[in-house]
């Protein structure tokens, strides 16, 4: 694609599909699957590997924050940006047909006032084609999360480590205190979130709120007893060089593509490409 032809295309917003209808799979049916089987989840952040996770079945994909992390280089979440945040979903959203799409609300874009976050929450919907939005604490956010609701965007809380404000104070240890959590989670559920991600959570108190709550629960670092599973894309694919060390490597993408960069770099330095 030519410089002009690129800045076109990211210039352009999400567009839906034309034709026939193309049904995604709803935050509802995505409920349902409470007690059925574990539901895997995985961020993504452009079209080609969000391509890659719906044609390996997976049908959760959440453009996680983390983007600042393993795609944009900060140390924190905490930098990053609506902008951002829109660009990245809208890229997954093309990349995608029958993917539930999550985007990630960034850190700013919520806690200021209720109208605010229903606003950012309607940006990702209408400006990225995000099917439900997702962010972080529990009974102070509560509201937030009722707001958004109410405009009848599906919403998935994330309580435990969360990483916006972790480097502000809390830290990232493992979160324990049993009664803090489930005031935490109820609040969310009471709210109207259809799903709740668990980061860093003891395993046993994961496994008691996710047989109290109604609503999925998604664990990360949180044991095997969740409703659901989520993991960043860089660390399950071997990217990411400081992945934590409850996430498991599935590939080693980053090896192999540093190989192919050698080779490639080998072979024009001693002419055998081009042939
Ligand atoms: O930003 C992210 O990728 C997340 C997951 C780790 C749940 O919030």
């Amino acid at each position: 694609m030519s410089t002009n032809a690129q800045s076109a295309a990211d210039a352009r917003p999400y567009e839906p599909a034309q034709g026939p209808a193309l049904r995604r799979v709803t935050a509802g049916a995505l409920k349902r699957r409470k007690g059925v089987s574990t539901v895997p989840m995985v961020t993504a952040y452009d079209v080609p590997f969000a391509r890659f996770a719906e044609e390996a079945g997976i049908d959760w994909i959440l453009v996680g924050d983390s983007l600042g992390n393993v795609v944009l280089g900060y140390d924190e979440t905490t930098p990053v940006t609506m902008e951002q945040m829109l660009h990245h979903t809208a890229a997954v959203s093309r990349g995608t047909s029958r993917a539930h799409v999550v985007a990630d609300m960034p850190f700013g874009s919520y806690q200021v006032s209720n109208e605010e976050a229903v606003r950012n929450a309607i940006r990702f919907v209408k400006e990225s084609g995000a099917e439900s939005v997702k962010l972080e604490g529990g009974v102070h956010e509560a509201d937030r999360v009722r707001a958004i609701a109410r405009t009848g965007i599906p919403v998935v809380g994330h309580i435990g480590v969360t990483p916006q404000t972790a480097g502000l104070g809390p830290g990232y240890k493992k979160r324990t205190h049993r009664d803090r959590l489930l005031e935490d989670a109820l609040a969310i559920e009471a709210a109207g979130a259809y799903a709740i991600v668990l980061e860093v959570v003891d395993f046993d108190i994961a496994r008691e709120l996710t047989e109290r709550l109604s609503i999925l629960t998604v664990g990360i670092g949180a044991g095997p007893h969740c409703d659901a599973q989520v993991l960043v894309m860089h660390d399950l694919l071997g990217m990411y060089p400081h992945s934590p060390p409850f996430a498991k490597r599935f590939a080693e993408i980053g090896k192999a593509a540093t190989e192919a960069f050698r080779d490639y770099a080998n072979a024009v330095k001693n002419g055998s490409f081009p042939a």
